[in-house]
């Protein structure tokens, strides 16, 4: 394995963590913005660590050093040296300042990382991105995090090209310059590390709204956006300003400056970033209108805008003190963001669609060779880490801790988090530290939980004594090897728990309560509950109180029992999700089909029910997804499971019956509104259930249904839901609908991106002739990482079926446009490589297949992002 890069990947070990032998306490940046060229000067004002004596080497990578001065003496050549990504100065004194010039190229930078052009030269904008270590490509700099600065920043540039100057922090002059230039100051009075840095310069537009915090303070909250799409920023606005009260409802959080910047790009990375005061959004999370944006997507803007808002605290205010503990920053805070979006919506739905989520995207992660815990032992590359373990497992513990600790309880332990760690630079055992403390427990235990990956398997049995009216409820563990971790440890796995009788009531457990937590934290243990009067049907792991697979030998009728009584929302939705397995098993075992008619009467009974929430009835008629079904087989077969889950949703329909979904469709239709409430919503969402049902059963009347809702459609979310029906099932009508839509938004980007990606979710062999085909539309390009996400990224990692084509044509396509986006764009090729997790597990044939082109991949030579997500894949 080649790595382009000079340097031969060296893991970073969290094992070799050391203070920082310099820090700086302030830094002066000036910068003469260009699209070309921009020119950046840098004072630091440095400080020496006395209990270390290395000399100063400071982090820059790409940078044309200019000048450079120390104590206000230009320097010989003599006295420093930059290679190899490192700039190390000689005779550098406590108390120095250190003075470099650089130059670096804007509109030349397609990996998106430090200083770039969003948007074409003529009409874009100049922004940063800085984490994890983009600010390196900016200006010399201890790249790290634990190095908390005070930063003035000083922006200059043509008034005429860059009418708009922005950088974090608060506004401290500005004013105009010989030659058509001007210049704007900012100065941070909080201290950060330079992955927090942002700076954006450009023609923006923007929306305005004044804000007083809870304690007092005047905000302005200013949401940028170039002037197409200004007018798209209201939901944000409102938004954002839900979740500011919500942090000060919640855990008594405050924003702390005088003005809060929001900037959207089209041009990003990742999803949005939390700079602090300056926050930078993927426009797809923070652009909706009702004629372009779905349902789902409002639900997206405005949780990346709380979470990206309450990063303020959770991230910027209290920072990480190194890479390793990334998810202190982000598990705790896609934690905030997940209770945001429950208080805003529905606690049950979101419940729903969160664990979804996790099994989709992070169950497969953790099962594979990419597996690693929620904290890192060691990496190649950090960008990598940004992942699904990361975020949604380190959000799983977070829920952990509090549920352990009740409300009151963990609203104490942040409380005191938040207060000891303020302005520093904090880790994993400095969270726990802070909620156990607050309430007298030792949370140590859960340690185990960061440090060791692999999702642990729990298997329960029940046993009823009627002599002695005890249930017995014995529960175990095991956890599966991971790379590099061959023997895994007992977790402390907490279990809510409900007891229901046979006519599906709840009993009275421990001093009357109905509800009941117990923590395994051995490998078996057994729990005893007196007074029970007949044998009951436990409810386990009631809101997912674990990220566990849970395996019970529950008989299809209890099942159903829990689906049709559990008044926990999400168990209920989880006894379908086993109902729907267990039918799926006997489909693909040919072994009778007696789930199968629990599943789908007991569905059939409850889609009348005028009491279920529409939303919830949507999820309940939905099985688990390709995704989760290969995770649970062995020698994999997309196609085949494809096929079968195809089959699956056929008996279900038909117990339904063809005339019950019709009419059901139609009374949904006939109550069709814009509105974007919870109720709209689910209806809508439930709408379109039905039609993914009814044309298992009734094609041609379902094409029509769609058809017309294609072309009626008062909201996106209708319209698109019309439009994926007829896509994917094929319908003559499918191709003059594409079309049609293709022609409405020409313009829209966001819109052009769900033409894109619902073309790429084609099952089966036809998906990758149609990718191509896109490929060469004109509205293509690898340089934009929606548009790849869009079209390949929904292709590979969406639609399994789609990718992993029999012949392994897909592999090679896929291989091929990874070695041609790796030179452009590093952290996109890695994300899309990762397509190729769990190829161990495919049949034999299509096995081969994928291994030859992971393997091809390797010999190329790659970025370091790449090469070390392919490299992990062949370990
Ligand atoms: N910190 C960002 C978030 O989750 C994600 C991000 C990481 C953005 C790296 C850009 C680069 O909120
Ligand atoms: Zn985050």
């Amino acid at each position: 394995m080649t790595a382009r890069d000079d340097q031969t990947p060296s893991p970073i070990r969290l094992a070799d963590y050391r203070p920082p032998a310099w820090t700086v306490a302030r830094i002066e940046l000036e910068f003469d913005l260009g699209i070309d060229t921009s020119e950046v000067h840098s004072r630091l004002h440095l400080h020496r660590d006395p209990a270390q004596d290395a000399p100063l080497r400071l982090d820059g990578e790409g940078l044309e050093l200019l000048a450079i001065a120390l104590d206000g003496q230009p320097l010989d050549a003599s006295a420093y040296r930059y290679r190899e990504n490192v700039l190390e100065v000689d005779g550098v004194a406590d108390g120095s300042v250190l003075e470099t010039r650089v130059r670096v190229r804007p509109a030349a930078n397609t990996a998106l990382e430090g200083l770039y052009l969003s948007g074409s030269r003529e009409r874009g904008f100049l922004l940063t991105q800085c984490e994890a270590e983009g600010f390196r490509h900016i200006t010399f700099f201890p790249d790290r995090p634990d190095v908390l600065t005070r930063y003035t920043v000083t922006l200059r540039a043509e008034r005429e090209r860059f009418p708009v100057l922005l950088a974090g922090g608060n506004p401290d002059g500005a004013g105009e310059l010989p030659d058509g230039r001007h210049w704007a100051r900012f100065v941070d009075p909080y201290p950060k590390p330079c992955y927090l840095f942002a700076l954006v310069a450009g023609r923006l537009e923007k929306l305005e709204r004044d804000y007083v915090t809870a304690d007092g303070r005047r905000v302005a909250l200013v949401i940028w956006a170039e002037p197409d799409v200004i007018e798209c920023c209201h939901y944000a606005m409102d938004a954002l300003e839900r979740a500011m009260r919500w942090d000060e409802q919640a855990y008594g959080r405050n924003f702390d400056l005088d003005v809060f910047h929001v900037v959207a790009t089209h041009d990003f990375n990742m999803g949005a970033m939390e700079n602090k005061g300056l926050n930078i959004f993927n426009a797809k999370y923070l652009l909706a209108d009702p004629d372009t944006t779905t349902d789902d997507e409002y639900r997206a803007v405005e949780a990346v805008i709380g979470h990206e808002y309450f990063h303020n605290w959770s991230g910027n205010r209290v920072t990480c003190r190194d890479w390793f503990q990334l998810s202190l920053k982000e598990g705790l805070t896609v934690f905030r963001e997940q209770q945001f979006s429950a208080d805003m919506y529905s606690p049950s739905l979101k419940r729903i669609d969160d664990v979804a989520l996790l099994r989709r995207a992070q169950f497969p992660e953790d099962a594979g060779p990419l597996a690693h815990p929620v904290r890192p032992s060691q990496y190649s590359e950090i960008n990598n880490f940004y992942t699904a373990t990361v975020y949604e497992k380190g959000s799983e513990l977070v829920r952990m801790l509090a549920g352990r600790l009740g409300p009151e309880g963990f609203r104490r332990g942040m409380d005191l988090y938040f207060e000891r760690n303020d302005g520093r630079a904090a880790t994993l055992e400095d969270f726990l530290a802070a909620l156990g403390q607050a309430n007298g427990i030792d949370l140590a235990p859960y340690l185990a939980w960061y440090g060791q990956a692999g999702t642990p398997r729990l298997s329960g049995e029940g046993h009823y004594d009627a002599a002695t009216r005890t249930y017995t409820l014995t529960l175990r563990q095991h956890t599966p090897p991971t790379p590099g971790q061959p023997d895994k440890r007992p977790l402390p796995i907490p279990v809510k728990l409900a007891l229901f009788d046979p006519d599906g009531r709840m009993l009275p457990l421990h001093e009357g309560a109905t509800e009941q937590v117990v923590v395994l934290d051995t490998q078996e243990q057994s729990f005893v509950f007196p007074g029970i009067g007949r044998a009951p049907v436990p409810s386990l792991l009631r809101g997912f109180s674990a990220p566990v697979i849970l395996d019970y030998a529950y008989l299809p009728a209890e099942l159903a029992l829990l689906l049709t009584h559990d008044t926990d929302g999400f168990n209920r939705w989880e006894a379908a999700q086993q109902l729907a397995w267990r039918a799926y098993a006997e489909l693909r075992d040919g072994r009778g089909h007696q789930a199968l008619a629990v599943w789908g009467d007991t569905l059939a009974g409850l889609f009348d029910q005028a009491t279920l929430d529409p939303a919830l009835l949507a999820d309940l008629l939905t099985p688990l997804s390709e995704v989760e079904l290969a995770e649970r087989e062995t020698d994999v077969d997309p196609a085949r499971i494809h096929a079968l889950r195809q089959t699956l949703q056929r008996e279900l329909a038909s117990r339904i019956g063809a005339g019950v979904l019709a009419d059901r469709y139609r009374a949904l239709t006939a109550q069709a509104s814009d509105a974007l409430d919870a109720a709209s919503q689910a209806r809508r969402r439930l709408k379109r259930r039905v039609l993914e049902l009814l044309v298992l059963l009734d094609a041609p009347a379902a094409h029509a249904f769609a058809t017309a809702q294609f072309e009626r459609a008062a909201t996106m979310t209708d319209r698109l839901a019309g439009l994926a029906v007829l896509v994917r099932s094929g319908a003559p009508q499918a191709a003059g609908a594409l079309a049609r839509y293709r022609t409405r938004h020409a313009d829209n980007a966001l819109a052009l991106d769900k033409w894109f990606a619902v073309q790429a979710q084609i099952p089966g062999e036809p998906a990758l002739a149609r990718v191509r085909a896109l490929e060469a539309d004109p509205k293509f390009t690898l340089k934009n990482p929606n548009r790849v996400q869009a079209l390949l990224g929904t292709w590979a990692r969406g639609n399994p079926s789609g990718f992993h084509r029999a012949d392994g044509e897909g592999y090679r396509f896929l291989a091929a446009r990874l070695a041609e986006l790796d030179a452009l764009n590093p952290q996109v090729a890695a994300r899309l490589a990762t397509a190729f997790n769990g190829w161990q597990r495919l049949e034999p044939v299509r096995r081969e297949k994928a291994r030859a082109a992971v393997a091809g991949l390797a010999e190329q030579s790659l970025s370091r992002n790449l090469a070390e997500i392919v490299g992990n894949m062949l370990k």
